[in-house]
């Protein structure tokens, strides 16, 4: 980090209010304010480290999250609340994305940059047409791109494969165990089609933000229903990661 950058992020925890602006390519630049004022002093670290967090993944899950005709909102919101309800963080569609983090949890959890991360998601997402995705495709992409591009980098975790008995209910089946399937599936379609350009997360976003998934697109994209993939996936005995 240049000098020049750690005095304006250092600006926005004293002041309290800032953005700073990036250009990336040809993407409109990308502005994240934050609004700490009611934030406590011992989080000061936090909101820097938030910030650099959320300039850095933009750009990276707008990419992963591509699609045609679809530039990612460029202007982030963090917004720290002393929320009632004990959650981490929510968000709102909009031309503008807004994220609302809960002062609380944060005091708790100082570090956790994973559950921005996951709101930020959400917003690229931006599965906001009708008819909208089912739950486990918004939350599993979401936990896909929090576990296997995020963490992967910053903290090296691997998830464990789901239990050979296990079957998938599109309303119990856990994020992890999402996010280990369609990453699954992500690799087993660029093998069979010997195709890297083949990208499973991107046509299953793509249809998803444009509300045109629905339950036939596992047989028509990939032959087989989600409980074939998925029994599949189950009794293979590698893992992949
Ligand atoms: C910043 O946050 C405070 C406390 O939550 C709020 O009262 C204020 O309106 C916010 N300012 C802006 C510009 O959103
Ligand atoms: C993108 O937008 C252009 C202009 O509106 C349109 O002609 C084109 O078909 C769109 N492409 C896709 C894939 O939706
Ligand atoms: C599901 O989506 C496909 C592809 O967009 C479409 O052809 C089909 O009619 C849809 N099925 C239902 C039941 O909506």
């Amino acid at each position: 980090m240049q000098h020049s950058d750690f005095f304006i992020l250092v600006s926005v925890a004293v002041i309290c209010f800032g953005s700073i602006d990036k250009i990336s390519g040809n993407s409109p630049p990308l502005k994240i304010h934050i609004n700490g004022t009611s934030v406590p002093s011992k989080l000061s670290r936090f909101l820097l480290e938030a910030q650099t967090a959320l300039y850095h993944w933009h750009p990276l899950i707008s990419s992963r999250l591509s699609s045609p005709n679809y530039t990612a909102p460029p202007l982030i919101y963090l917004n720290f609340e002393n929320c009632a309800k004990y959650s981490a963080a929510s968000h709102n569609f909009g031309p503008f994305g807004r994220i609302t983090a809960c002062t609380p949890h944060y005091l708790a959890h100082p570090t956790d940059i994973g559950s921005l991360i996951t709101v930020l998601t959400f917003i690229i997402q931006n599965y906001n047409i009708e008819p909208r995705p089912a739950h486990y495709v918004t939350y599993g992409v979401a936990q896909y791109v929090r576990r296997y591009m995020y963490e992967k980098e910053e903290e090296k975790k691997v998830l464990k494969k789901p239990g050979p008995t296990s079957k998938f209910d599109e309303h119990s089946t856990s994020s992890d165990d999402l996010a280990y399937f369609f990453n699954y599936i992500n690799l087993k379609f660029k093998m069979e089609e010997e195709n890297e350009e083949m990208d499973f997360i991107q046509l299953l976003n793509w249809d998803s933000r444009e509300g045109k998934f629905n339950s036939s697109f596992w047989e028509d994209r990939l032959g087989k229903d989600v409980h074939q993939l998925w029994a599949e996936m189950v009794k293979e005995d590698n893992s992949l990661n």
